[in-house]
């Protein structure tokens, strides 16, 4: 495969970064040719990922390390594009999504109505990468707008005449169309007054200038209204707020710059950096709800290179700003190049490092639904009772009682992230077999067999399955010859 000059560029980046930790990653450019590389540049990865940790190497060397190796990030185009189809956004589109562009440029087209696409799908058609969600600014009633399209399209809407700001749901999909609109912060971290406003004001109030532009509805390749220079961000790869206090307004958008960057392969200008790193160090991020902080945890957690964002936001301090002992990034390291990872595999990344006082707090922190606190208790648990699951000599049984009642998910998770063989196995056997054998017996067997009605029952089923998982009876006769044993020992 020959790569394009970008990439043969990063591609000799990589392999410098490669030669240069000789010994922590053995990989030769063939590698990558292999069919069958996928899997053994993972695990080199991980091993070199592990090895920049455990050598103290620190966060942003691994967060570049990390992005050489991915040759993360979606490719610029080699000059920004000012004037964007129409008709290859719509393309881009899933079949609701296309009905509401359709019938709002139609409008605008006919009606002369100022409506424009803003945010991200903006800035994601600039990219040439499909978007994620729509979103539409109109000077004017938007909710009224709106609900004239749902009616057009026959479907839903749902309105917020007070908010300028409603959603129309079609089929699969919520595509927002808002009231143009300037924003005030009353305190920091609180959530914006809004007032009716310009395009230029609407823009104005936005995080970054990737995410500041519009885009008309009119013409056949309109062009991009970017009256702070996200094009030329973009072209230089850059996430940079618009004006300093933006992160002091709203410190979730200091999550927000992570994302963006490590999701295009950008990065955060260094005044940025700087404005992050102050409002970190002036305290700003207390302010902040334990629910806006989760709800960013799980917009990250959703994102296919989660775990080097985590990895950034612990760099920066960002995360030690939520509570401070979430510092340590070497289990999230190892996530490097898993697939199929979920909300308990970061969760249990975090948890991993924390002590039982910590993850109280953090879940307390970040007022985490019971099955995320679950996760992150459970995975605490596993580090500490570690040493009975990975033991020489323990028996299976041992190690059923002790994993019984602890989350699954986070077993599966200190499966995944355990640095120890043994104990990695034993969870992973324990969730695939050995959770789901039963005695042979049953308890009505055991009371033909003259076992009493009572406790007793369930005592002798207990010491039936241990005998069973250490492999002490094999087969029904052998279970029936153990209770009698234990009958005629109780008499
Ligand atoms: N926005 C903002 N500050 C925030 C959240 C959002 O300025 N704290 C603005 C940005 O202009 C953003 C838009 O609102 O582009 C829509 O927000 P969201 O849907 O979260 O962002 P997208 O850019 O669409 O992100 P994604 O690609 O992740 O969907």
């Amino acid at each position: 495969m020959v790569l394009p000059p970008k990439f043969r560029r990063l591609a000799v980046l990589r392999e410098l970064i490669v030669t240069a930790h000789v010994g922590i990653v053995a990989r030769a450019p063939q590698d990558v040719k292999a069919s069958n590389a996928g899997n053994s540049c993972v695990s080199a990865q991980r091993v070199g990922l592990l090895a920049l940790l455990g050598l103290g190497v620190n966060h942003n060397a691994i967060i570049w390390t990390l992005a050489l190796l991915s040759i993360g990030g979606i490719p610029t185009p080699d000059t920004p594009l000012t004037f964007i189809s129409l008709d290859r956004v719509a393309g881009g589109l899933s079949g609701g999504q296309v009905a509401v562009f359709n019938s709002l440029r139609r409008r605008a087209t006919a009606q002369g109505l100022p409506v424009y696409l803003v945010g991200g799908p903006v800035r994601d058609a600039v990219l040439g990468v499909p978007a994620n969600d729509l979103d539409f600014v109109l000077i004017g009633d938007a909710p009224a707008l709106a609900a004239e399209v749902a009616e057009e399209l026959a479907c839903k809407v749902i309105v917020h005449p007070r908010f300028g700001t409603a959603i129309i749901d079609i089929e699969d999909d919520r595509v927002d169309v808002v009231t143009a609109r300037k924003e005030s912060y009353p305190s920091p971290g609180s959530l914006p007054e809004v007032s009716a406003s310009s395009l230029e004001d609407d823009l104005a109030r936005r995080d970054f200038s990737v995410n500041a532009m519009a885009l008309p509805l009119v013409g056949d390749s309109p062009e991009v209204i970017d009256p702070h220079g996200g094009l030329s961000d973009i072209a230089n790869r850059t996430i940079r707020t618009m004006y300093s206090d933006s992160f002091t307004d709203d410190p979730t958008r200091m999550f927000r710059a992570i994302r963006y960057e490590q999701r295009l392969g950008f990065q955060i200008s260094s005044d940025t950096v700087s404005d992050l790193r102050r409002t970190i160090v002036s305290g700003y991020a207390d302010v902040v709800s334990g629910d806006r902080w989760r709800q960013e945890f799980q917009k990250i957690f959703g994102e296919s290179q989660a775990f080097k964002m985590l990895i950034r936001a612990i760099g920066l301090g960002l995360l030690a700003a939520v509570h401070p002992a979430l510092c340590d990034s070497r289990p999230l390291a190892i996530l490097a190049g898993e697939n199929g990872l979920a909300a308990s595999d970061y969760l249990a990344a975090l948890a991993i490092p924390l002590s039982p006082a910590d993850g109280e707090q953090v879940s307390r922190r970040l007022n985490l639904p019971a099955d995320w606190a679950r996760v992150l208790r459970d995975t605490i648990v596993l580090q500490d009772i570690s040493p009975l699951i990975s033991g020489p000599s323990v028996k299976v049984s041992a190690v059923c009682s002790a994993l019984e009642g602890l989350d699954d998910n986070a077993i599966a998770a200190s499966a995944r992230l355990s640095q120890e063989p043994q104990f990695a196995a034993r969870l992973a056997r324990y969730l695939e077999v050995w959770k789901q054998v039963r005695p042979r017996l049953t308890g009505d067997d055991l009371r033909t067999m003259g076992v009493p009605t009572g406790s007793m029952v369930g005592e002798i089923l207990r010491e039936l399955l241990s005998a069973k998982l250490d492999g002490l009876v094999g087969n029904e006769e052998g279970e029936r010859a153990l209770v009698n044993q234990i009958i005629s020992r109780g008499s």
